[in-house]
C-alpha cells in the first residue's frame, strides 16, 4: 500500500515516524507492505528536524515550499496510479481542503484523516462520493485522538442500540478546566500551557467555544444514529465564561465543571448539546484531568461502557491514523465508511431534561431571592437546593440547583424575572446542567 501524507505538522510528523518505526509489524499485521512514498509540506526542515524524517520523503526534496508548488505536489499525488492512500493532515474547513479530499476519493484512492471540522462540516459529498467510487474514508483520529470511539461505535455495537453518548471529547479545554480547578491557575496561562503541548487546534478558539467537541459529537452521532446534524442545529456553548466563582458553586454542590458532550435517543428523537456541566464527584468523568478525554456510551443489551485515553498528541492521535491504515488493508472492501442512514428527528435542546444550575448575579436589595425562586416554582421546576448570597457592595450572587426540568422551563423563568423586575438581574444568568 503506498501511501501518501499531506501536511506534516503534529499529527502528520506522527504518522510518518510510526510507518517507519513500525514498518515491519505493519506489514505482517495487515499482509501488506506499507510503504511511506512521499509527504507534502510547506515546512519540510522544521518537519524533518522534529520527527527526524530524511529530506528526500518530502515533495521537493526538503525544501521549503510554497502554496502554489505544495498545491502542484498534491495534485500530483491525485492523478498518481501509484498512490493507494492518501493521509490529509494539514486541517481545516477550507475550500481547498475539501477539493483535495473530494479529489482524493474520486481518483479511487482511500482517505484517512483526524480532521473532524472538515468531516463535520463538510463531510457529506465527500462520504457520498467515496460510496460511488468504493473507497474507504478512516477518521478514527478524528473523534478524540487515540481512544478508538468511531470503530467502537461503528464496529462494536452492532448487535446493539445506543442509548446516548456522552463525554469529555475536547482535550484542550478539559486541560484548562483541570489547571484552573485542581490548582488555580489562570484561563489564559492555562490555554498558553495546552498550546504549548500541542493539544490546542490551529485556532484555540474552536477549543474554547466547543466548536471542536461538537464537530466530535456530531461525527459520533452519524455512526450510531445514522444522521447528519449540522453545527447550527446543535446546541453549543463554550468554556469561555466560567469563572472562579462558578468553581466555588461547583465546590459548593460536591462538583467539577466538565465541557461535556451529550447525545441521547429517546423514542425517535435525537437530543444533543455540547456545554459545560456541573459533573458531581460521584460521576466518573469529573475525575477525568488534563488532555485526557473519557466517552461514556449506555447501551440497551450491554450496558455502559467507559472509554477513557488520550485525546490529542502526536503520537496519540498519529496511532488512530495508522491503525486505520492496517483496518483499511485488511477489510477495507468490507469495511464501511458509515452507519446506514437513518429517518430520525434531531430534536431541540432545549427540550432536553436535565437537573440545572442557574447562577444569578442580581442587585442586593430584600426579596431578590425570593422573587427568583418563585419565579422559577412558576414554570413548574421544583427547585433541590439554594446557596448562601455573596455579597459585593450593591451586587449579591447566587446559585439555584433544580430537580431534572426542560432548559426551556428556565428560559421562561429569566424571561418572567426580566420583564417584571427589570434591572434585577446584573448579567444573563450562567445556566449549567448537572451531571450524576
Ligand atoms: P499542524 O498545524 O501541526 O499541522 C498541519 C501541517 O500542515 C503544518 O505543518 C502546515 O505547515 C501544513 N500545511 C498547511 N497548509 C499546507 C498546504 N497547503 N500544503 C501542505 N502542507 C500544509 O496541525 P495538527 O497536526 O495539530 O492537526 C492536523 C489535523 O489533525 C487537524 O485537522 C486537527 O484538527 C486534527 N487533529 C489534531 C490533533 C492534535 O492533537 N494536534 C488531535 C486530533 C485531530 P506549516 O505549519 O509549516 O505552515
Ligand atoms: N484540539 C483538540 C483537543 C485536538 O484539544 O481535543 C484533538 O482533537
Amino acid at each position: 500500500m503506498n501511501i501518501a501524507i499531506l501536511g506534516c505538522g503534529t499529527v502528520g510528523g506522527g504518522v510518518a515516524t510510526i510507518i517507519r518505526e513500525m514498518n515491519k509489524e505493519l506489514a505482517l499485521r495487515s499482509n501488506t507492505e506499507m510503504v511511506l512514498k512521499t509527504i507534502v509540506e510547506l515546512n519540510p526542515d522544521v518537519a524533518s528536524e522534529r520527527f527526524n524524517i530524511p529530506p528526500n520523503l518530502f515533495a521537493g526534496g526538503g525544501k521549503k515550499l510554497t502554496v502554489i508548488e505544495a498545491a502542484e505536489a498534491i495534485d500530483q499525488i491525485i492523478t498518481s496510479p501509484e498512490i493507494d492512500l492518501v493521509v490529509e493532515t494539514i486541517g481545516g474547513t477550507s475550500d481547498f481542503v475539501h477539493d483535495i479530499c473530494m479529489r482524493i476519493v474520486k481518483a479511487g484512492k482511500h482517505l484517512v484523516t483526524a480532521n473532524k471540522a472538515l468531516l463535520a462540516e463538510r463531510g457529506c459529498d465527500i462520504f457520498e462520493e467515496a460510496e460511488k467510487h468504493g473507497v474507504k474514508i478512516g477518521f478514527e483520529a478524528a473523534v478524540c485522538g487515540a481512544i478508538p470511539i468511531v470503530k467502537t461505535i461503528k464496529e462494536n455495537f452492532t448487535g446493539d442500540k445506543i442509548l446516548s453518548i456522552s463525554g469529555i471529547m475536547n482535550g484542550t479545554s478539559n486541560y484548562i478546566l483541570s489547571r484552573m480547578q485542581n490548582e488555580g491557575l489562570g484561563f489564559e496561562n492555562a490555554l498558553q500551557l495546552a498550546q504549548e503541548n500541542g493539544y490546542a487546534e490551529a485556532d484555540p478558539a474552536l477549543d474554547i467555544n466547543g466548536g471542536d467537541a461538537g464537530h466530535k459529537i456530531i461525527l459520533l452521532i452519524k455512526l450510531a444514529y445514522g444522521i447528519d446534524v449540522s453545527m447550527n442545529d446543535l446546541a453549543i456553548t463554550g468554556i469561555e465564561n466560567i469563572k472562579k466563582e462558578d468553581i466555588e458553586f461547583a465546590n459548593e454542590i460536591d462538583a467539577k465543571i466538565k465541557l461535556i458532550c451529550y447525545a441521547k435517543k429517546i423514542n425517535g428523537d435525537i437530543f444533543a448539546t455540547v456545554r459545560p456541566m456541573m459533573v458531581k464527584n460521584s460521576n466518573f468523568l469529573s475525575g477525568v484531568n488534563g488532555a485526557t478525554n473519557a466517552v461514556r456510551v449506555n447501551t440497551k443489551y450491554s450496558g455502559k461502557h467507559i472509554l477513557v485515553g488520550k485525546g490529542a498528541g502526536s503520537s496519540e492521535t498519529a496511532m488512530s491514523i495508522v491503525s486505520d491504515m492496517v483496518f483499511i488493508a485488511r477489510y477495507g472492501e468490507k469495511m464501511r465508511n458509515t452507519a446506514p442512514q437513518q429517518s430520525l428527528n434531531f430534536a431541540d435542546a432545549r427540550q432536553f431534561v436535565f437537573p440545572y444550575l442557574i447562577t444569578f448575579h442580581t442587585a442586593d436589595l430584600p426579596g431578590t431571592t425570593g422573587f427568583i425562586t418563585t419565579a422559577i416554582g412558576s414554570r413548574d421546576i421544583n427547585i433541590d437546593t439554594v446557596s448562601h448570597n455573596r455579597h459585593q457592595g450593591e451586587k449579591a450572587t447566587f446559585s439555584v440547583a433544580t430537580m431534572p426540568c426542560r432548559l426551556e422551563q428556565i428560559e421562561t423563568a429569566i424571561e418572567k424575572i426580566k420583564t417584571e423586575r427589570p434591572g434585577m438581574l446584573l448579567s444573563e444568568p450562567k445556566v449549567m446542567p448537572i451531571l450524576y
